[in-house]
């Protein structure tokens, strides 16, 4: 399997067996990732991280990643600080970060703009998250986070649960679980479901594909609860977002019909789709989910840049 200097566009980029090597590499990463262990397989190795949108988790991770596996980063974490704002196109942005940097994370909010980034850069584009688009290595940390949590990644009723039309995350984890067998149950807004090219994918992978407006009827079937914010950022109409903005809220009356061994997730951040005192209860596995996203960054990171060992 060779993964050296390889794009990370879109997790469709990735077959099955990548993806589960990956994962099992991301397992072996965890004692680094908790800095009981110290590496320096990236030693040398510089990373630039162009965030064009706000982020909390996906760039420290990389930052953490990159620097528990002995390397540097260089980057913005909002771009009006730099030459964007006098007008320079992301093209010209990329041509100079990759003439800096060994490999380049972006996130930016138009969609297709990792691709772009992958056509402009010799050097290695991960993305970060493009617009409504995609966000693959979000997607690799669910399901690392689901194999941990679940045992298997098939097998599993996961429900995806709130703005399912601009989410990037389900996006891409939808196309993801198509390679894994799973039963999807989209509940949404009728204005905010699950794009149709991606249902029908999913369909065609032989995935098993539900419908619902109804939380409550779909409580007590799932194993895997996916919750994702609603994306204000995207409406192009205010008053739109206004009408659907608490559509699902996610408390421990709702969850009093769950499986005994649910499992919450939600990329974060969350706003008030998740009500704090879950956080306490037994379901809540969303801030661990956040800190998977170390070893899987770095096995992504290692495996692209490096010769795959940390
Ligand atoms: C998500 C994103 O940016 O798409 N956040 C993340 O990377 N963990 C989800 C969101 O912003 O709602």
């Amino acid at each position: 399997m060779d993964f050296a200097c390889r794009d990370v566009v879109s997790i469709r980029d990735f077959g099955k067996e990548e993806i589960l090597y990956i994962l099992d590499h991301a397992g072996k990463a965890m004692p680094v990732a908790r800095g009981e262990r110290r590496s320096d397989v990236l030693e040398g190795k510089i990373l630039a991280t162009l965030f064009f949108e706000p982020s909390t988790r996906t760039r420290l991770s990389f930052e953490t990643a990159m620097l528990r596996l002995g390397g540097s980063v260089i980057g913005f974490a909002d771009a009006s600080g730099t030459s964007v704002a006098k007008g320079e196109t992301l093209a010209d942005t990329i041509r100079m970060a990759e003439s800096y940097a060994d490999a380049i994370v972006l996130r930016h909010p138009m969609e297709g703009a990792a691709k772009l980034a992958a056509d402009f850069s010799t050097k290695p584009v991960i993305n970060a998250g493009d617009g409504a688009g995609q966000h693959p290595t979000q997607t690799l940390l669910d399901l690392f986070t689901i194999k941990m949590e679940k045992g298997e990644i098939a097998d599993n009723n996961i429900v995806l649960v709130g703005d399912l039309k601009y989410g990037r995350t389900v996006h891409s984890l939808t196309y993801a679980l198509s390679l894994f067998g799973a039963n999807i149950t989209c509940v949404a807004p009728p204005t905010l479901q699950m794009p149709s090219e991606i249902v029908s994918h999913l369909k065609q992978m032989g995935g098993r594909f539900n419908q619902s407006e109804s939380l409550e009827s779909v409580i007590p079937g799932a194993d895997v609860l996916y919750v994702t914010r609603i994306q204000k950022e995207r409406f192009p109409d205010p008053e739109e977002y206004r009408k659907v903005e608490n559509a699902y809220r996610i408390d421990n009356a709702l969850l009093a019909n769950a499986k005994r061994n649910l499992v919450v997730m939600h990329p974060l951040p969350r706003v008030n789709e998740i009500a704090p005192e879950v956080d306490l209860g037994p379901y809540a596995r969303y801030f661990r989910q956040a800190f998977y996203g170390v070893p899987i960054r770095m096995a992504i990171l290692s495996l692209i840049l490096g010769k795959g060992e940390i």
